[in-house]
């Protein structure tokens, strides 16, 4: 069979290597894939938003399934149009993808749907969101409606600092069009899980729970990022919380999907959940796998990808095996130092071999080859991920990875997963 990935993340190559595993795959292609990638997929030169040049491709080269990182192209609709040429997707339509397209939609979505969710307002216009602030204390959470590369949600402490970023989004457009309509949301206390279930259209299977790490540096300050680190599962989400999460908010999102008639075809849809005094809240929806989530979450995973999701474009899901270990996995990443701000590209690395010398899988982000060496070329630039039987241990010998690798400026969290190891120390202490 043969996969074609789309995108070049840390994501992708982490969805790449555990299709690679499938008996059933002979070839993966990656468009358009980064260094890291090579070896394992044949890289294709066509960028991930290229609808029309992927779906030309994926028939002229008989791709059997496509794969969608991003959620660019999916809101754009790859998935209907492949499907619309009898391509085989694995990734949700136009309609479904608005769950993440649109925050003012989502969260429309949730209120319809009983789902709960932070208390929330809808400005058009800053005025009247400026309006509202003023009647209220902080602190906030601002959202642009549209899709911002992960930067267009906003806490803000004071009004004053809530009106200054309606004005970044919605007067300066600092998120482009995505700003043209802002949420004001209700902010929540609590630790954060990230969900992701595959769906195929009725049925649904859940990857092990874990916990991104948003904030770029360590003790959660510093600005938000497309994510510095991950670890599943997570420790404090037991079986209550799963039930609960199941009942109150996976089963009627599903639910709602259905009776809506928003999906069409098969995914995943990616859960962001705070789980609050109150109990567990939806933060927000994304329409694809989370990144650096996955790179924690695959290496745990026990059943065949490729097979999981050929079966969900079949609405299938039933027949498959879908199991995960009983290991702990967790994923740091390396980032360019400025990263997310601005930050410089074309620094050479060393130290990958002996990093994987210490049980290390490293996943490629921002890397590229220039002139026969491995250099950076994004802001995330590699994603440090190990497999131990706890939590601990798989931090230990990610940390000891971390210290093996070398690029001008890198820099990384030290703090990944050390709140859910200080809850699994004071539970061992009661
Ligand atoms: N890690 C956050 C996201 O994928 O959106």
């Amino acid at each position: 069979m043969k996969v074609l990935v789309v995108g070049s993340g840390g994501r992708e190559h982490a969805l790449a290597w555990k299709l690679s595993l499938s008996e059933e795959v002979d070839r993966i292609f990656a468009a358009p894939g980064n260094a890291g990638m090579e070896g394992l997929a044949e890289r294709v030169d066509i960028a991930a938003g290229q609808v029309d040049r992927l779906a030309e491709y994926a028939a002229a080269n008989r791709i059997d399934l496509t794969v969608v990182g991003p959620e660019v192209p999916l809101v754009k609709g790859i998935a209907d149009h492949f499907s619309s040429e009898g391509l085989r997707i694995f990734g949700f339509g136009a309609s479904g993808s608005r769950l993440e397209g649109s925050k003012v939609w989502a969260k429309n979505f949730m209120k319809r749907n009983r789902i709960p969710t932070g208390d929330y307002m809808v400005f058009d216009s800053a005025e009247e969101a400026s309006g509202y602030l003023a009647s209220r204390t902080g602190p906030f959470v601002i959202k642009a409606d549209g899709l911002a590369a992960g930067k267009g949600v906003i806490i803000s402490h004071t009004v004053e600092d809530a009106k200054e970023s309606v004005e970044q989004i919605m007067e300066r457009r600092e998120f482009g069009d995505a700003g043209k309509r802002v949420v004001i949301e209700e902010f929540l206390n609590g630790q954060e899980v990230s969900i992701l279930a595959v769906f195929d259209g009725r049925d649904y299977r859940l990857f092990l729970p874990s916990q991104d790490h948003k904030r770029a540096y360590d003790g959660d300050s510093g600005p938000n990022t497309g994510g510095m680190g991950a670890y599943a599962p997570v420790p404090f989400f037991d079986d209550r919380l799963r039930e609960q999460v199941i009942d109150e908010i996976i089963e009627p999102t599903f639910e709602g999907i259905v009776d809506e008639g928003l999906v069409e075809g098969a995914g995943v849809l990616y859960f962001g959940l705070i789980i609050s005094e109150q109990g567990p809240r939806v933060l927000e929806y994304n329409c694809r796998f989370g990144d650096p989530e996955t790179q924690a979450v695959l290496p745990l995973f026990e059943g065949d990808l490729f097979r999981v999701m050929f079966e969900a474009t079949e609405g299938n899901l039933g027949s498959v095996k879908f199991s995960n270990s009983g290991k702990s996995a967790s994923c740091v990443v390396l980032a360019s130092g400025g990263y997310p701000v601005s930050y410089s590209k074309g620094y050479r690395i060393t130290g990958i071999d002996l990093a994987e010398k210490e049980g290390c899988m490293v996943f490629h982000a921002g890397t590229a080859m220039d002139e026969g060496e491995l250099v950076t070329s994004g802001g995330r630039v590699l994603g440090v991920t190990a497999v131990g039987e706890t939590l601990h241990e798989s931090l230990e010998i990610v940390y000891r990875g971390i210290e093996k690798i070398s690029f001008r400026d890198a820099f990384s969290r030290s703090d990944i997963g050390k709140k859910a190891l200080m809850g699994i120390n004071e539970s061992e202490k009661e």
